[in-house]
């Protein structure tokens, strides 16, 4: 019980970071100067080193206590995709491909991670550097997966915990996934575009 409410509670967590991580890049779409300004007030107050430093620990948290979850093993995963296979049950593959993503994530976004911190501080010039020459594609999919994982999550933590109609949920998450995907996709653009780089 205690490991299932970890999982929960980080998981939410990570979703709030994600999200806010989202309205925080696409201050770009302002500007170059409106995101240095942001960088520089986050940097000011120790916010981006305490949301740094607080992302990772509830991050290392959330995988440790949900990779119980993860089938271990190639026999025990073949054996999942047989189940699901023989289920046809929308749930099991949107579970399945939540674990795909996970493993997705724990690669991609340690690397975007190191990434960024070797260039500290943020500034909206090195951002659009890194998209203009050679990240794009790794942040679209990171976007992707990333996305797609949250959703998911947020998707079966409801359906478990409280009593919402199922697609009526999958609807409003949906809804909530799209909106969230345009804005980073707004940044992204903003970005590669004029980032002031180019
Ligand atoms: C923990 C510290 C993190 C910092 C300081 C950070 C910072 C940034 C910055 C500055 C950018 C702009 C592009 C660049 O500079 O290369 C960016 C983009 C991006 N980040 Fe992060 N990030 C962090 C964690 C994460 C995590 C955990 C994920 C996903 C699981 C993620 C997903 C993305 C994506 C998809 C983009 C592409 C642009 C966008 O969609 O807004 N980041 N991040």
């Amino acid at each position: 019980m205690y490991l299932e409410l970890a999982g929960l509670v980080t998981g939410v967590l990570l979703v709030a970071f994600l999200w806010t991580h989202a309205f925080l890049v696409a201050t770009v779409v302002f500007g170059p100067a409106a995101f240095d300004g942001m960088a520089r007030f986050l940097e000011d107050y120790y916010l981006s080193h305490a949301g740094i430093g607080l992302g990772l620990v509830i991050g290392l948290v959330h995988v440790a206590v949900v990779a119980r979850r993860v089938p271990a093993g190639y026999r025990a995963q073949r054996t999942v995709w047989r189940l699901a296979g023989k289920m046809r049950h929308t749930d099991t593959y949107i579970w399945a491909l939540q674990v795909v993503t996970g493993l997705v994530i724990l690669v991609l976004a340690a690397a975007h991670i190191w990434v960024v911190l070797a260039d500290w501080p943020l500034q909206a010039a090195k951002s659009a550097l890194r998209v203009q020459t050679g990240y794009l594609s790794f942040y679209l999919i990171l976007l992707l997966v990333a996305e797609y994982h949250a959703a998911a999550g947020l998707y079966r933590l409801l359906v478990k915990w409280a009593r919402f109609r199922r697609r009526s949920l999958a609807r409003a998450i949906g809804a909530a996934a799209a909106f969230i995907l345009s804005v980073n996709l707004a940044a992204l653009w903003a970005l590669f575009y004029f980032g002031g780089v180019r």
